[in-house]
C-alpha cells in the first residue's frame, strides 16, 4: 500500500491564535495523545517572541517534557522565524527546525520584520550552521500562493525559492497556502511542476480550510505525487498575522480521506477522534472536521 506522511501542526499552528493559552505540560498532553494515535511526525512547538505569540511561550518546556518520546530525529518539529529561534530551539535540543520562507515581503514583515530576501538570507545561514549542527531543516513557503497583503504570489516565484533552498541543502520545502485562498487547480499545477523539477520525496503541502478546499487541495497534491501533509487535529489554527485565516486542514478528515482512498497513514482514526476531543476539551474551540459526526458514528458500529 503506498504510504502517506501525515505531519501533525496542531500543537503549533493550531494553539498559536488561540484565545485561551495552554501551558506547557496541556501541550505535552496534547502531543503524546497523538503520538499514541500512531501519528508519527509533530510540529510541537515555535521559538519566537513571547511577546508576538504568548500562545508558544515555554517551548523549551514542550521539548523537554517530549524528549523520552523524541528518536527518531525528525519526529518533532519546531518552528523558529529567524537565527535566534535556531539558537533557542538548538539549546532546547530540537533536532528539526522549520524555518519560514515567503511568498511575499508584506508576509515577510508582518510575520518575522524582514524583507522576503532577508529572510532567505537568515535561512541560508541557519542551514549552513545546521549542517555541523546535525539538525534538520525544513524550509516552508508561506503565503506560496496568495498574500492578504500584497495579493496572489507568481508560481515561478515559489518554484524558484523551492529550488534555491534545496539545492542550499534543505532537508524539506513545504509550500504553505497560509490563507487557505488557493484552489485544487493551483495547487495541481504548482505540485505537478515542483513534483517534475525534484521528484516528491522532499516535498510536502500546507492546506488551511479557509474557502472550504482543505481537502480537495489535498486530493490534487496527491495526484501530482506529494506524499507529505501538514494537517491539524480538530482543523485548529488562523494565524496571528495573517488576517482571515482560519485553520488548517484538520487531521481526522485528512486521514480519513486518505484511508477511504487506499493510503496508508499508520494512524489510527479511533485514537485520533480522542486526541480531536482532548484538543477541544483543552481549548473549548477546536472545531472539528467536516467528517466528525460521520466518523462518531461509523467508529461506534466498528
Ligand atoms: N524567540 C524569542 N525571542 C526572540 C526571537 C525568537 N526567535 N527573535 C527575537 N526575539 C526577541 C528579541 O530578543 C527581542 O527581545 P527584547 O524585546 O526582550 O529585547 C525582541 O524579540 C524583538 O526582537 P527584534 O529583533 O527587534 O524583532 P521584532 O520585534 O521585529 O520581532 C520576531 C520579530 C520574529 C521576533 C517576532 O515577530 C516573532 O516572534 N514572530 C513570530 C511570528 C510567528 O510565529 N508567526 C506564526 C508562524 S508563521
Ligand atoms: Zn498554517
Amino acid at each position: 500500500m503506498s504510504k502517506v506522511i501525515v505531519n501533525e501542526v496542531g500543537p503549533r499552528d493550531g494553539l498559536q491564535n488561540q484565545k485561551k493559552i495552554l501551558e506547557p505540560a496541556q501541550r505535552v498532553e496534547l502531543v503524546k495523545s497523538l503520538l499514541k494515535a500512531g501519528v508519527q511526525h509533530v510540529e510541537v512547538a515555535a521559538f519566537v517572541s513571547p511577546k508576538a505569540v504568548p500562545a508558544m511561550a515555554g517551548a523549551d518546556q514542550v521539548l523537554a517534557g517530549l524528549r523520552e518520546y523524541q528518536a527518531p530525529p525528525n519526529r518533532f518539529t519546531v518552528l523558529i522565524p529567524n537565527f535566534r529561534g535556531y539558537e533557542l530551539a538548538k539549546a532546547a535540543g530540537a533536532k528539526s527546525v522549520c524555518m519560514v520562507l515567503y511568498g511575499s515581503d508584506g508576509m515577510a514583515q508582518a510575520n518575522a520584520g524582514m524583507s522576503r530576501e532577508q529572510a532567505e538570507q537568515a535561512t541560508i545561514e541557519i542551514l549552513t550552521r545546521a549542517k555541523l549542527d546535525g539538525i534538520r531543516v525544513t524550509a516552508t513557503i508561506s503565503v506560496a500562493f496568495e498574500c492578504p497583503i500584497d495579493g496572489p504570489v507568481a508560481p515561478s516565484l515559489v518554484r524558484e525559492v523551492c529550488a534555491r533552498f534545496l539545492q542550499q541543502g534543505a532537508d524539506e520545502v513545504t509550500i504553505a497556502d497560509t490563507i487557505g485562498a488557493a484552489n485544487p487547480m493551483q495547487i495541481r499545477d504548482l505540485t505537478r511542476a515542483m513534483v517534475e523539477d525534484h521528484g516528491a520525496q522532499q516535498l510536502s503541502c500546507h492546506f488551511h480550510d479557509t474557502r472550504a478546499m482543505g481537502l480537495a487541495n489535498v486530493f490534487a497534491a496527491v495526484e501530482s505525487g506529494i506524499r507529505k501533509f501538514d494537517a491539524s487535529i480538530g482543523g485548529l489554527g488562523g494565524c496571528p498575522f495573517a488576517p482571515g485565516a482560519s485553520g488548517n486542514v484538520a487531521t481526522e478528515d485528512v486521514v480519513m480521506m486518505l484511508s477511504q482512498m487506499g493510503f496508508e497513514t499508520g494512524i489510527d482514526l479511533g485514537r485520533l477522534m480522542e486526541s480531536a476531543a482532548l484538543a477541544r476539551e483543552l481549548t473549548g474551540t477546536a472545531p472539528g472536521g467536516r467528517a466528525t459526526t460521520w466518523l462518531k458514528q461509523y467508529l461506534s458500529k466498528h
